[in-house]
């Protein structure tokens, strides 16, 4: 049989840099885990607009359509920001998730024991958290309309339309309830009902399919409330599941608890192929991050935990992706930090490099 395919689209800024520590734990699986993926490369973001004029040439698209799951970078930086809006690196990015429709993005927000310490909130607050964002990824502000910025009474009025069908709302609830299946069996899922008529309809929707799911324990919260619990109680939590730009919103917020933005993966889900996986694209959740591109600062672990991920989700092979997590885990408790994971008693910080020769060699210690 063929191996399984992967694309990757290392996009701008740090994501090329952490996406070259993925592309050696790739190797690794395939020299010492006889587990080998067909792997090709394209452009997204700024270096798409670059080459071709666009964020995401149409043959890559139609590569994206064709592989197994993708693995993305980042995109975005500051030599695009006055790029036309139809051309930015981040429209790349959104063309992917919508025409792949990937609607259920998984944002899992872990912390290592090892860095409890680090957090910006209290150690007892964080220490042994576990909890996953599933955030609906295809609709809701970033893609309804009327959209635009149009004058009205000679003045620039800007436009976005939150909308939601009650079939979108349904499968990412089902997405998150299956999750919570697995897990826990605790959904608490965040709306507005308060002030916008969309969550209304999304509360409705995802109390009518909780009677397919009647022992997970469901909650509702107001989104606003949901940012203030992140921060005071996290472990309250165990799967969230909210809208597009909620979810945005609160993975970041997760990010913190973990102890960097360095350190949050995701998955981003769609409908099974014809081969049973699930439409997927695995990123990072953190962006180009122009303020230390091109000096070996990044820390890849966010990038490594989403291959992690599609070791998981999309190869069924979550003893591999078990024994990738452990192998970060073992070289956190170790010690090993990229400058992200520094608190203000310094120290020599690793290299991008560095944290991925110390992954690899806690991997070759798994055997
Ligand atoms: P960002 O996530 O790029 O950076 C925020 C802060 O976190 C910065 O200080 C950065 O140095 C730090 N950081 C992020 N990732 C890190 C890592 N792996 N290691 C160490 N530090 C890290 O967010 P931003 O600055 O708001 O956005 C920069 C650009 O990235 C924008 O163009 C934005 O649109 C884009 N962006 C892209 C994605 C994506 O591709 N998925 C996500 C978010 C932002
Ligand atoms: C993310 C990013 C993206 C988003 C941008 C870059 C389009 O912030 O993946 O979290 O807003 O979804
Ligand atoms: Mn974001």
């Amino acid at each position: 049989m063929a191996n399984p395919s992967l694309l990757i689209l290392a996009g701008d800024g740090i994501g090329p840099e952490v996406m070259n520590e993925v592309k050696r734990i790739i190797d690794w699986f395939g020299a010492k885990r006889d587990l080998a993926f067909d792997v090709s490369e394209d452009l997204v973001g700024g270096a798409a607009y670059d080459k071709h004029g666009v964020p995401l040439h149409d043959d890559t698209m139609a590569k994206a359509q064709s592989v197994d799951a993708v693995l993305l970078g980042a995109v975005g930086g500051p030599a695009y920001d006055n790029l036309d809006f139809s051309v930015k690196p981040e429209r790349g990015l959104l063309r992917l998730r919508k025409e792949m429709d990937l609607f259920a993005n998984l944002r899992p927000a872990q912390c290592f024991d090892a860095l409890a310490d680090f957090s910006s909130l209290k150690k007892d607050i964080v220490a042994g958290l576990d909890i996953m964002i599933v955030r609906e990824l295809t609709s809701g502000v970033y893609f309804g309309e009327p959209r635009g910025i149009h004058m009205e009474d000679n003045m620039r009025v800007g436009i976005n339309t939150q909308r939601y069908t009650e079939a979108e709302i349904e499968r990412g609830a089902r997405a998150a309830f299956e999750l919570a299946m697995k897990r826990n069996k605790k959904l608490c899922s965040m709306e507005k009902a308060n002030v916008m008529e969309s969550g209304i309809l999304w509360r409705d929707v995802v109390t009518e399919v909780h009677r397919d799911y009647p022992e997970v324990a469901l909650s509702h919260m107001y989104a606003d409330n949901g940012a203030m619990q992140l921060v005071r109680a996290p472990k309250q939590f165990d799967v969230i599941y909210t809208d597009n730009l909620f979810g945005d919103i609160l993975s970041d917020c997760a990010a913190m608890l973990t102890g960097s933005l360095g350190m949050l993966p995701s998955a981003s889900l769609g409908l099974p192929m014809a081969n049973g996986r699930p439409k997927a694209m695995y990123e990072p959740v953190h962006g180009s991050a122009p303020d230390i591109a091109g000096q070996g600062k990044a820390n890849p672990i966010a990038c490594i935990l989403s291959f992690a991920m599609a070791l998981r989700y999309s190869f069924d092979q979550g003893a591999e992706a078990d024994r990738l997590e452990a192998a970060i885990e073992t070289v956190l408790a170790d010690g090993a930090r990229t400058a992200d994971l520094m608190g203000p008693e310094g120290g020599v910080p690793l290299s991008t490099t560095q944290m991925g020769d110390a992954i690899l060699t806690a991997l070759d210690a798994s055997l």
